[in-house]
């Protein structure tokens, strides 16, 4: 019963943890075949009847004899290119608010606010309809401009037909070009320096922008320093449908420094009185898509521009607008949504893992201090990563008088996986102050007398999961049945045990902080 529950919630997490990944990853759709002279994507539908294909955010269904034309598509961009071309690019969308958002009323002098898309090589249809939607979906007083920042695609029809295709919009569209495949950094800090509405709001390049969407955000960024972000929904990457996301689920981070969702705790619930059309304070954000006022995006530092590509930047910003004293929050009145991935056709030089590692060490150097162990524990081979020079983001810490990550942890985010206080952080796992042995979010468990130890998701509750470590005679009691921790175990298994108390030394354990080396 217990290992099944155990099954369910691995794989609960490691869903999330694909459909993050591949959130994070989606910038990254590269065109196999780019110089295949039939690109796909060209003009799709501009507008159809409100019965139409996808209309309502319904699911589109490929009929069974274009099945495999619309397999041989879907390579393309990893997502359903059939599907998205049959939609009209102003496609109507469900209102998914909470009722309580329908009718909130909003000041009238708002902040306007510069939208900024980066793209590369993105399919005419899910660009365009990410364009259509928010000029359909704001107030137009509310809209500086749309800027959709190049990152050197190679399609022929995102250079003059996308040019072409923007200038009859309502709304002032500039196409800025990286002269080179920059990343999505600084393709979008580019895209920032060019853009002047007083806020400005990044969107990735396959969204759509749900009614009310623009206004709850603004409002918030009218609060000093609060950066907001939407809901943000998913659309199907196989049929298109348009599915509500949950505003009870908040950003979060594990040891490997993975941004994860995780519940809304009972605390913020609580803050907000039970309010859910009020905002939630995140601990972190996803990254794609946020709005924030120009100066206090300059005042903070913008990005980290020594980081590669993409990865971390986004754990980078929320510890620094938290730590910074700033504040982080998901607007639950605002939904928009976003086509996830399962799959990234993208490759890199050198691999995206050593970029990932290499940003996640300028992240953890910075901003985490003694903490960044937890990371470095847990990711054998990242501190041999090179992560260049870090002077100037240092010095910006020290310049905003930024707070230690153990405030953040303590205010922001208790309920983190990296515990706030331990005994020990050792080679495998880190013994907390709340007496568990715990990696990550899992911790050493008992299901069983005189049986072999195992590793569950912590519950925090004590129980089999509580254990005494006796500094002395360096043994760790399994407090719920009075047996040791033993490091024989059966036969032709590596895995440790609950025995009675022997003090053989097959039940010492030392604890001790583990030494990293000062440089790698
Ligand atoms: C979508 O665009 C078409 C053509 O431009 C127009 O006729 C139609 O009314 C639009 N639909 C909506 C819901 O705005
Ligand atoms: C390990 O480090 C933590 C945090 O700095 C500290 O509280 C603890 O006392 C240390 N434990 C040992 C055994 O030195």
């Amino acid at each position: 019963m217990r290992r099944f529950a155990y099954c369910k919630v691995v794989l609960a997490t490691s869903l999330v943890w694909v459909m993050l990944d591949m959130f994070i990853l989606l910038y990254f759709s590269e065109c196999n075949k780019c110089d295949d002279k039939k690109e796909r994507g060209l003009p799709g539908r501009d507008g159809g009847p409100r019965d139409g294909p996808g209309e309502g955010g319904k699911p589109v269904v490929i009929p069974k004899e274009n099945q495999e034309k619309m397999k041989e598509m879907f390579k393309i961009n990893q997502f359903n290119l059939m599907a998205s071309e049959m939609i009209a690019l102003n496609r109507t969308l469900p209102d998914v608010r909470l009722e309580g958002c329908k009718n909130k009323l909003y000041p009238d002098n708002l902040p306007r606010t510069s939208v900024v898309i980066v793209f590369h090589n993105e399919a005419w249809s899910t660009l365009l309809r990410t364009v259509h939607s928010v000029i359909d979906r704001s107030p137009h007083t509310l809209l500086e401009e749309i800027v959709l920042v190049d990152d050197a695609s190679e399609r022929d029809f995102l250079k003059r037909p996308l040019e072409q295709y923007v200038r009859r919009l309502e709304i002032p569209v500039r196409v800025v070009r990286m002269e080179q495949r920059s990343g999505l950094i600084r393709a979008r800090l580019k895209g920032a320096s060019l853009s002047t509405g007083q806020v400005i709001t990044f969107l990735d390049a396959h969204c759509e922008c749900t009614i009310g969407w623009l206004e709850p955000l603004l409002a918030r960024i009218k609060q000093d320093k609060t950066v907001v972000c939407p809901i943000i929904d998913v659309i199907s990457d196989d049929t298109f449908e348009y599915m509500a996301g949950s505003d009870m689920t908040y950003g979060g981070f594990n040891w490997k420094l993975n941004f994860r969702w995780y519940p809304v705790p009972q605390r913020e619930m609580d803050r907000r009185k039970g309010d859910r059309t009020l905002p939630v304070r995140t601990p972190t954000m996803a990254g794609g898509l946020f709005s924030i006022d120009r100066d206090y995006f300059q005042e903070i530092g913008t990005y980290d521009a020594g980081m590669d590509i993409w990865g971390g930047e986004n754990l980078e910003i929320s510890f620094r607008i938290w730590q910074c004293g700033g504040t982080l929050e998901i607007v639950t009145c605002s939904h928009v949504g976003h086509v996830f991935r399962k799959a990234t056709p993208y490759t890199f030089p050198g691999g995206t893992g050593q970029i990932i590692n290499k940003n996640n060490r300028r992240l953890a150097e910075v901003w985490m201090d003694e903490f960044k162990n937890f990371f470095y524990i847990i990711s054998p081979g990242v501190t041999k990563v090179d992560y260049g020079d870090i002077t100037s983001r240092s010095a910006l810490r020290q310049k905003l008088q930024c707070k230690p990550f153990s405030w953040y942890l303590e205010n922001v985010y208790p309920d983190s996986q990296i515990p706030r206080h331990y005994y020990s952080l050792g080679e495998v796992f880190s013994y907390t102050a709340n007496k568990e042995i715990r990696t990550d979010d899992l911790c050493l468990d008992v299901s069983k007398l005189n049986g072999p130890v195992m590793m569950l998701k912590c519950h925090h509750l004590k129980g089999n999961q509580l254990w005494e470590y006796d500094p002395v005679k360096l043994t760790l009691i399994h407090v719920n049945s009075n047996q040791c921790l033993d490091k024989a175990s059966e036969e032709d298994s590596q895995v440790p045990s609950v025995r009675d108390c022997t003090h053989t030394r097959f039940q010492q354990w030392l604890l001790r902080n583990v030494t990293l080396p000062e440089v790698f």
